[in-house]
């Protein structure tokens, strides 16, 4: 079985592998701690985690932003709202909000994140130039985006390797959204992990 599937015309990660996902084996490559620390949350922030999954990181995000915070968990696939809101139930995260997003709109609120962080999704969304310029409108005025993303080049498990997608061709793509690079961090085995804030010519 494939780790992708069509779901409604678009190719999205397969849930017959969100225990891929969820793995505690994940944490040795994913090092999830050390990705937060690098994007500074402070308590009361607001985060969307678009294309949540089962929520591995929207729980550990939200711990970092606290009861002050909020975690706007999104996804497109039923079977994984499913499983976001069974987590949030089970864990009791009161600090995080499931949201149905669309292929073509993350149905956020305007200017609400301070954050917008996208682990392994990025590759997932169709026509991402247009979609990320509606990620602008739901960034506050100083408000970045985190992507992570397998590199191409990767041995091991993950997406299939014609789905990877090229470090330039990213941020090339969040250019012609408006966004500028502000921080790349190379420390992941596996991964790209870039941080975007608003380009200075695109702030309205
Ligand atoms: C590989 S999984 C990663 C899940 C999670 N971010 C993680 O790191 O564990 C990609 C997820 O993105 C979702 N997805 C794909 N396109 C999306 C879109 N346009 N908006 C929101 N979620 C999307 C898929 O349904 C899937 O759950």
């Amino acid at each position: 079985m494939s780790t992708t599937r069509d779901y409604e015309g678009h190719r999205v990660f397969n849930p017959h592998y969100l225990w891929y996902l969820e793995s505690p084996r994940r944490d040795r490559w994913q090092r999830p701690d050390d990705v937060l620390d690098a994007l500074e949350l402070v308590e009361g922030d607001v985060i969307a985690d678009i294309g949540a999954g089962g929520g591995y990181f929207s729980e550990k995000l939200a711990g970092r932003v606290g009861p002050t915070g909020l975690v706007y968990a999104t996804d497109v696939q039923p079977a994984m709202i499913k499983a976001l809101r069974k987590r949030v139930a089970k864990r009791g995260l009161t600090n995080v909000t499931v949201i149905h997003g669309g292929f073509h709109d993350p149905n956020l609120p305007p200017a609400s994140c301070d954050w917008v962080f996208l682990s392994s999704v990025y590759k997932e969304i169709d026509e991402r130039p247009a979609y990320m310029r509606k990620v602008r409108d739901v960034l506050k005025k100083n408000g970045r985006v985190a992507i992570l993303e397998y590199r191409p080049e990767t041995g091991g498990t993950g997406p299939p390797r014609q789905d990877r997608l090229p470090e330039a061709q990213i941020i090339a793509e969040m250019k012609a959204a408006g966004f500028s690079l502000l921080s790349r961090f190379d420390f992941l085995p596996r991964e790209w992990f870039l941080v975007f804030g608003l380009a200075p010519d695109s702030v309205d």
